[in-house]
């Protein structure tokens, strides 16, 4: 059996949604401390809608793979949806990860929480 479903490949190889956003307001940066890989998410929320997302990722190709789905499927979701995103539902959607990749997926769920709460508390301070 291949280690990595045709999916975490093609994800790996052409990632969506790379890159920065400049007037995100919502961002969010975590790390792994044994591996050492680093995931920077970038949030463009208008009216409770995620209109845009960006990631940087450096890191293992699980990550990568990892946050180009996850961007994937918050992008045009409402925050509410958003925040229920885990890496159990990153993982499955590209179709498994081997058991000692799991973590990768767990620094994606990470990520974009972590971003989503950089959101709450700029418009908490804004209100
Ligand atoms: Fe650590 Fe993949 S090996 S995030």
């Amino acid at each position: 059996m291949a280690l990595y479903s045709e999916k975490v490949m093609d994800h790996f190889r052409n990632p969506r949604n790379v890159g920065v956003i400049e007037d995100a307001n919502g961002i969010g940066e975590v790390g792994n401390a044994k591996c050492g890989d680093i995931m920077k998410m970038y949030l463009k929320i208008e009216d409770d809608i995620i209109q845009d997302v960006k990631f940087e990722t450096f890191g293992c190709g699980s990550a990568i793979a990892s946050s180009s789905m996850a961007t994937e499927l918050i992008k045009g979701k409402p925050v509410s949806e958003a925040m229920k995103l885990t890496n159990k539902a990153v993982a499955e959607a590209l179709d498994g990860l081997p058991a000692y990749k799991m973590h990768c997926s767990v620094l994606a769920e990470e990520a974009i929480q972590s971003a989503l709460e950089d959101y709450r508390n700029r418009t908490e301070k804004d209100n």
